[in-house]
């Protein structure tokens, strides 16, 4: 299968840029039109940012599924789609081709029926890194259910409280899940989440750590069981639900600077096309490369990288169980030499920590068969960039930074990979489609080059989120009131003077800890429900490995006779509320908040403390206590 829509020189990329720009509509209907439709959209867009609106291919019908493998089965049916590489390096691989996933996917679609799934419910996914996850996907993509994966670092009080959000009466888990030399059990942190959850009707569970798990009579099912059964009814095909382009193919919770998190829902149409065509034309992909996008598919990277634009491409991906770091720092390196894996997409925050490991775990291994290297969740910083351009690219592979959000769907901002030129630490030039603008305070947008701002985008893209489930206005005021017509990112960035975007991090309260997004309002939720904190306030501070760190300053009304015993406590409680990718790592215990008069808490004082920056503090007259801040500075933990 070739891309005609593949942009190959930099001539094409400005030519396809402005046209997408000025004729958005024929721009994607052109592109649109490649995909395998039931019926073609009367109207490509329609949209206003003030409610918002936003509606692509109006009135088409498809399933995504059948894009993603019906499609590709005459062409590529004994090719791979999925190549597994388990967690422990000597236990055999698994290769699943178009035609097997093809098979397993409708088999578990008739699993999923049987058990009352429908259009449009919600099914929860929490599993490890398995096959069986893509295919649960895919599945409910297939009878027209919508997904909602939680990553597996995720706590029982944080499911809960997603479960809730999304109503959603479904579950498909596993026992356990394998990650380094750790087993997380899973269906334990399910049946807890489950105490609270009376709604939920069902919940499969696939075998992989074969760890004891409870099973409840009438709710529990085995996944291995329900596939025996639909064994047996013959023929596994599963007529595909066909659905509108604008129905919800899924919900990704993510945090924002409110307490709660929030359920970005993507659509079928949009966020197909998008996916695919950021896909194929960042990172180059040629038919029969091997790509290696090692996020997980409980965030976004894995919904968009690994499972819809790889797999709606006839792309081979390679999944991986486990951890960089086990059971040694070579596990990335050894793996691309096994595979002969040709596209690495991976996190700065997975580049830093393999960097601290030094060469000799790099020497080793033949990475000649590497051609683009990608990075993604953060900003890459200058170091990590060229430790991963000299050594594992051998300064042959371009490295695509591609920039964008849960929200977004796919990436907006990045090079293409031997196309447009990669700039270190920056994500360079919007992709077709994308308009981005840079704005002041104000909210007025400032033109031309060697300048910067916060980041907004002016005109609609395919990928974009829709709505916050169950909460449209959620999603008005969050991303369309800030700045008028604009849809507003959260980002502040930089535009060089040659018009390549810098994104120099969030402008919001929301802090990027290896790469996973984390509200402070939310971490300071949890840390406000330990016994005795009277009331908290979380800041990030940048941290080597992780980019960003979480500083917690709590003030403790409760006695305790060893600081580090409370401090031992607080942090599982945050981690039993959110989860352990949460704890802070560093807590000051304090005796009160800089507050402005009015109550407000002045964070900026917080945060330059935190980066060990108290030189200059700025105004510190407006506050209601200003000795406050000489106490928290004796005591800062840098
Ligand atoms: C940050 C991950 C700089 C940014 C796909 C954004 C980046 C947030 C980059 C979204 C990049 C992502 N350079 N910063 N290449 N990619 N970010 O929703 O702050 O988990 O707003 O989506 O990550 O994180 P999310």
């Amino acid at each position: 299968m070739t891309y005609p829509y593949q942009i190959n020189n930099i001539d094409a990329y400005r030519e396809a840029y402005q046209k997408s720009i000025e004729h958005p509509e024929k721009f994607w209907d052109e592109i649109a039109s490649t995909f395998v439709w039931r019926k073609k959209w009367d109207k490509v867009l329609d949209w206003n940012f003030i409610e918002p609106h936003v509606k692509w291919f109006l009135g088409g019908k498809l399933n995504i599924t059948e894009n993603c493998l019906d499609r590709h089965l005459a062409t590529l049916g004994d090719k791979p789609a999925i190549i597994w590489e388990s967690n422990d390096p000597e236990e055999h691989h698994r290769v699943l081709t178009y035609r097997d996933l093809h098979m397993k996917v409708n088999q578990f679609a008739h699993v999923l029926k049987n058990n009352g799934v429908k259009k449009g419910d919600r099914v929860c996914i929490y599993m490890g890194m398995i096959p069986e996850l893509t295919i649960a996907v895919l599945a409910c993509a297939r009878v027209g259910a919508i997904h909602s994966v939680i990553f597996g670092g995720f706590s029982s009080q944080a499911i809960a409280d997603r479960l809730y959000d999304a109503q959603a009466e479904f579950i498909v888990t596993c026992d356990g899940a394998f990650r380094g030399n750790k087993d997380i059990p899973l269906k334990n942190v399910i049946d807890d989440a489950l105490i609270g959850c009376r709604f939920v009707k069902r919940v499969i569970v696939a075998t992989r750590t074969r760890t004891p798990v409870s099973m409840i009579k009438g709710r529990d099912v085995w996944w291995e069981d329900e596939i025996k059964k639909v064994e047996t009814q013959g023929n596994p095909f599963y007529e595909p639900e066909v659905m509108d382009a604008e129905d919800e193919l899924f919900i990704l919770y993510t945090s924002g600077s409110t307490g709660k998190p929030k359920g970005v829902v993507h659509t079928t149409g949009g966020y197909m096309v998008w996916t695919n065509y950021t896909f194929v034309n960042v990172f180059q992909y040629q038919p029969g490369q091997i790509h290696f996008c090692t996020a997980d598919i409980g965030w976004i990277t894995g919904h968009s990288y690994i499972v819809y634009g790889p797999l709606s491409a006839g792309a081979t991906v390679l999944m991986f169980e486990g951890v960089p770091t086990w059971p040694d720092a070579g596990r990335f390196w050894q793996i691309v030499e096994k595979y002969k894996v040709d596209i690495l997409y991976t996190a700065p925050t997975a580049i830093r920590s393999l960097m601290g490991f030094g060469l000799d775990y790099v020497k080793p291994y033949d990475l000649s068969s590497l051609k683009v290297l990608g990075s993604v969740g953060e900003p890459i910083n200058e170091e990590a960039w060229w430790w991963f351009y000299r050594n594992i690219g051998k300064e042959n592979c371009p490295i695509v930074d591609t920039w964008w959000q849960t929200e977004t769907g796919g990436i907006m901002i990045s090079n293409m990979a031997g196309v447009t030129p990669h700039k270190p630490a920056h994500a360079t030039l919007p992709l077709p489609g994308v308009n981005p603008v840079l704005v002041d305070e104000q909210g007025k947008v400032i033109e031309g080059n060697a300048v910067s701002g916060n980041l907004c985008i002016s005109q609609p893209w395919p990928g974009m989120i829709r709505t916050t489930y169950g909460d449209h206005e959620r999603c008005r005021t969050t991303y369309f009131s800030t700045y008028p017509q604009s849809y507003f990112t959260g980002d502040g960035c930089l535009r060089d003077e040659d018009g390549n975007y810098r994104i120099t991090g969030r402008v919001d309260d929301v802090l990027n800890v290896s790469g996973h997004r984390i509200g402070t309002a939310e971490v300071e939720n949890a840390l406000n429900m330990h016994n005795g904190v009277v009331e908290s306030a979380v800041v990030g501070y940048a941290h080597d490995i992780k980019g960003q760190g979480i500083y917690a300053y709590v003030v403790y009304d409760g006695s305790h006779e060893d600081e580090n015993l409370t401090r031992q406590d607080i942090i599982q409680t945050v981690s039993r509320v959110i989860g352990p990718i949460a704890k802070p790592d560093k807590i000051q215990f304090v005796s009160g908040l800089p507050k402005t008069r009015s109550g407000k808490i002045m964070r900026r004082i917080l945060r330059k403390i935190a980066e060990g920056d108290t030189g200059n503090l700025g105004d510190i007259t407006t506050l209601l206590d200003p000795g406050i801040v000489q106490e928290i500075k004796n005591g800062a933990l840098v």
